[in-house]
């Protein structure tokens, strides 16, 4: 969605603009494949205990166009290559909804009505695409034909205010980067960790201020629920509790330490229990809505995704295995980058994502 222009290399650029820290990936497509360039993290914890974060706040955005200037001058990003870049998923919707089949002109002016709905600002301020996703087979039963017997089609929403792909556009502006588009970062998500295969799966990105639960059927995403809390409220909880610092706190955070498997890590449960009861609700809605469904997966991503003792958590609560997804999986890298990939792991699902936008784009050409 939101296409800008079309730059010609085999390289490509995304760049993820996270409250804690901006993360860029560089990759190029060589031997058929997507081959790690370059990568590189800003961190912006001094700006957010600083200043307030919020995408209107003019001396933020400053903050922020600077800090990304300066990481893309020490990578040497060069001018030409494809740059895309995500929106937070919080400031977009996707929906599904389901409509009469129609004819195309038609259908637009349906959509338009339904996504009234959805949204309460003027529809102007609005950036909105959609695609049919599904064309319900009357053969399958009621469920499948409108009450006159017609068939029904199932059409993906997705919308984002222009004010905010203005901000991330913006941010961009004065590097030698041009933007080839703009996307929710779910999408980003979904590409990284899921991409082209087939089956159900639940990914949970867990970053510093917000988590994003991403259910996706046969590469669509179908739900998607956003959580104004993740890593942050952890370290705070452990502040609190444990009376320290929050320094010391994210660095016992961080640590070998697992404080969520033991009896006296209750003080962080209410941050997870949150998470983990949003994700428990979009999996019975889901499984209740498709009958002879299963979930054939379940991923964490995002930096919180590194904490001790997650994995087993989480899969202790939803109650079916949940590993840590891996974004690097198609990608191909260096020896010497082995150790640095692993350490980044699935912190850079929305970055790598956004570059295998434009890879993918480019190998269908
Ligand atoms: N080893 C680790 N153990 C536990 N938490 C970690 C570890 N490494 C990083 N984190 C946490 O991951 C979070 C940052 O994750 P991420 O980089 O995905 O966030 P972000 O994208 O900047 O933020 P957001 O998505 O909320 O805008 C921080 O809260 C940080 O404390
Ligand atoms: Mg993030």
């Amino acid at each position: 969605m939101f296409e800008f222009l079309n730059g010609n290399k085999n390289h490509f650029i995304g760049i993820d603009f996270g409250i804690s820290s901006i993360k860029v990936v560089e990759l190029s497509y060589k031997d058929q494949q997507a081959h790690l360039e370059n990568y590189g993290v800003v961190d912006l914890d001094w700006i957010s205990s600083t200043g307030q974060v919020t995408s209107s706040n003019a001396s933020y955005e400053q903050k922020l166009n600077d800090a990304l200037k300066s990481l893309v001058e020490k990578m040497n990003l060069k001018h030409g290559s494809q740059t895309f870049v995500s929106i937070p998923g919080f400031s977009g919707l996707i929906t599904i909804i389901e409509l009469p089949e129609m004819a195309q002109d038609e259908l637009a002016n349906a959509i338009q009505f339904e996504a009234h709905k959805y949204i309460p600002s003027s529809l102007d301020e609005v950036a909105m695409s959609w695609e049919i996703i599904e064309y319900v087979d009357a053969q399958a039963g009621s469920q499948g034909q409108t009450k006159d017997g017609g068939k029904k089609i199932k059409v993906l929403l997705v919308a984002a205010p222009k004010k905010d792909i203005e901000h991330y556009g913006r941010l961009v502006a004065g590097t030698n980067l041009q933007v080839s588009a703009i996307e929710l970062e779910t999408f980003s998500i979904e590409r990284s960790l899921v991409g082209e295969d087939s089956g159900t799966f639940l990914i949970i990105d867990i970053g510093s201020h917000a988590t994003n639960i991403i259910l996706v059927e046969k590469g669509v995403v179908r739900v998607n629920r956003n959580i104004d809390a993740g890593g942050n409220e952890i370290t705070i909880a452990i502040s609190d509790s444990m009376k320290i610092s929050r320094q010391r706190a994210e660095a016992f955070k961080c640590g070998e330490k697992d404080f969520l498997n033991t009896t006296e890590s209750s003080f962080i449960v209410p941050v997870l229990e949150l998470i983990v009861g949003e994700s428990r609700r979009i999996l019975s809605a889901y499984l209740e809505k498709n009958n002879n469904s299963k979930i054939d997966a379940m991923f964490l991503s995002g930096g919180t995704a590194k904490m001790k003792g997650i994995e087993q958590y989480f899969s202790r609560a939803l109650g079916q295995p949940v590993t840590i997804g891996n974004p690097w999986r198609r990608i191909t890298f260096d020896d010497n980058a082995k150790h640095l990939v692993e350490n980044l792991g699935a912190s850079f699902s929305v970055a790598i994502g956004l570059a295998l936008r434009g890879l993918d784009e480019h190998k269908r050409k």
